[in-house]
């Protein structure tokens, strides 16, 4: 556990954006030649999808990543060492990342900050700005600064699991990380990853999403394989991985908190419970009050492409696949999950 001024006090999750990243505390990454990224990216089968011209996906270990990720995975799988401390937060995109980022970093960080207090950072941070973005820093050469972050550290990941070396070890041995994947329905991750490309694509048809859905070649798919590979490992190592749903936390967030608090080994206290503050962290994180931040109401998720973040928080209901899918593509939609988590334990009633 890192200490802060010599004892042993927890001083981590701290908000990412707020982490200096000059002098002495990054250390400096050499830029990987980019003739290499070439030479890596070249030797992949690539695809562009249609309506989006400029999103080229490389398979990559059997997962279409967005080309600039391509590199940052090579090296984290080179460079990442988890600590025992650290929490990753996994999921595909549009599953619910964004709430459990949120909910995430205000449970582990309540000590420092309690989610009443008027100055939490989730009120002027949006929930992307507290948590590194994993792949993301090995772009930009920001390791070090994940280095220098207290634990315990908290971060979030699209990558499949088979990418994160460490995080969760084979059968038998002990070690690594704890990692809280969320995964959603398939069709109303595909009816919110339509409508979030939209905002950036306006001529993007829904059928375009489906189908790249339905082959595979979404971005960071086959989303089958990539929910199994974190539900397997949830399996097999409980005490790593903690598997949730979006359906769940919809349902039934404070328990879901609890859960997670648990997982992290930071259950609540009786007096926690007594005193409102699973409550006020299911208040804080609410699609409302954070749909409501001045900060979430301007500004872009990423400033490659252009998402603006007030795209992030849209509906937040369960079924919405219903006003876009045509009894067909449901069916078939529903056929490729069945087909693909067939045996598995895993099911999407
Ligand atoms: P919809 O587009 O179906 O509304 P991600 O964060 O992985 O990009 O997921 C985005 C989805 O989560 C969107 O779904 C969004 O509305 C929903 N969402 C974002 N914040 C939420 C919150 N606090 N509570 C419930 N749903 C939320």
């Amino acid at each position: 556990m890192a200490t802060a001024g010599g004892s042993s006090v927890r001083v981590g999750p701290v908000p990412f954006n707020d982490v200096e990243h000059d002098g002495d505390m990054v250390t400096t990454v050499p830029e990987r030649p980019s003739e290499e990224h070439v030479a890596l990216v070249s030797a992949l089968p690539c695809c562009t999808i249609a309506g989006m011209s400029n999103m080229k996906l490389c398979c990559y270990q059997g997962f279409w990543l967005p080309e600039g990720l391509v590199p940052p995975a090579a090296a984290l799988q080179r460079r990442f060492e988890p600590r025992p401390s650290d929490v990753i937060v996994a999921s595909l995109p549009k599953c619910g990342t964004t709430w459990l980022v949120a909910l995430a970093f205000a449970t582990l960080a309540r000590r420092a900050h309690p989610p009443g207090a008027g100055d939490h950072p989730l009120r002027r941070l949006n929930p992307h700005q507290c948590l590194p973005f994993l792949e993301g820093l090995f772009i930009s050469g920001l390791e070090g600064k994940l280095d220098a972050l207290p634990s315990p550290r908290l971060m979030n990941t699209h990558m499949p699991l088979a990418m994160i070396p460490g995080a969760v070890p084979a059968d038998g041995a002990g070690g690594g990380c704890r990692v809280v994947y969320i995964c959603r329905e398939p069709k109303d991750m595909v009816v919110s990853l339509w409508h979030y490309f939209r905002r950036v694509y306006p001529d993007l048809e829904f059928s375009e999403v489906f189908d790249i859905a339905c082959d595979g070649t979404m971005p960071w798919g086959p989303f089958w394989d990539h929910i199994l590979g974190y539900w397997r490992a949830s399996v097999a190592r409980p005490e790593n991985v903690l598997f949730l749903r979006y359906e769940e936390l919809l349902r039934d967030p404070a328990e879901n908190v609890r859960r997670l608090a648990r997982f992290v080994g930071l259950p609540f206290s009786a007096a926690e419970e007594e005193d409102g503050v699973v409550r006020g962290i299911v208040e804080l994180c609410s699609l409302d009050s954070l749909r409501g931040m001045e900060v979430n109401k301007a500004g872009y998720v990423d400033t490659r492409i252009k998402f603006p973040r007030e795209a992030l928080f849209r509906k937040g209901v369960a079924g919405d696949w219903k006003s876009h899918m045509t009894p067909e593509m449901a069916c078939r939609m529903d056929d490729i999950v069945a087909d693909k988590l067939r045996g598995t334990g895993l099911a999407f009633p």
